[in-house]
């Protein structure tokens, strides 16, 4: 327990994988995007033709990923078995489905050990859902970050324009209120802040704004 690690948790589109990925590059720390893990164990199950409630079929598959995170020039890739799935883990889909294969115990807890191992010097961003609830319970500092659907909507919409995809808004926002509703509705490790986090709204904040109070916050802590 004396890497230090720093769990940022929330709902998808608050900025969490941004956030925590300036920050572990800030301070030369290891990163563990665990959502990537939910998404490529879906993947995996969509290429074994493995049902999305086959449950120990899915936990195997979870147990067994043969995954590899690549930086490269900055832009991370992730290969599933060879095969660069970066792309195609990102897509609206690819999110529904993990964040249903996610909703089962058997590959929450087949994936346990796996994020717990990226816990390595000199330290840990750990990006999330259950970071400082379920995984890293004696994190260093647990942030909560949030901002309202809208602006996670309208964020995710921003995204999506930039890399050349059309969407609507009106369906972004729907997507995203079923996602937190599925998140926080589940019986297992269910989307919700560790009552020692920090709760951080960043509806109205930039980015280097939240990449700047997270890092006072843990200079605070010595
Ligand atoms: O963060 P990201 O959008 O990549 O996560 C995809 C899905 O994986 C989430 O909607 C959630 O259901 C699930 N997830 C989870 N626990 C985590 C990270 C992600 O249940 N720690």
């Amino acid at each position: 327990d004396q890497v230090p690690v720093l769990a940022i948790d929330g709902p998808g589109g608050a900025g969490k994988g941004t956030v925590s990925r300036l920050i572990a590059a800030r301070l030369g720390w290891h990163l563990l995007d665990s959502g990537a893990l939910y998404r490529l164990t879906a993947q995996a199950a969509v290429k074994h033709d493995t049902a999305l409630d086959d449950e120990p079929g899915l936990a195997r598959l979870a147990e067994t990923l043969d995954v590899a995170f690549l930086a490269e020039d900055g832009d991370a890739r992730v290969i599933l078995e060879g095969e660069d799935v970066s792309l195609a883990i990102r897509t609206e889909e690819a999110g529904e489905r993990a964040s249903r294969v996610a909703a089962l115990p058997e590959v929450r807890s087949a994936l346990l050990a796996r994020q717990r191992d990226f816990r390595k010097a000199p330290g840990l961003v750990a990006d999330g859902r259950d970071m400082g609830t379920v995984v890293f319970p004696r994190a260093t500092l647990k942030i909560f970050l949030t901002a309202s659907a809208e602006e996670r909507a309208r964020r995710r919409l921003l995204q999506l324009q930039e890399s050349g995809t059309d969407a609507s808004l009106s369906s972004l926002l729907k997507e995203i209120q079923a996602r937190d509703a599925r998140d926080m509705q589940r019986a297992v490790a269910p989307l919700k802040p560790a009552v020692d986090a920090i709760e951080l709204d960043t509806t109205e904040l930039s980015i280097p704004d939240v990449v700047d109070r997270i890092q006072r916050l843990l200079a605070d802590l010595g």
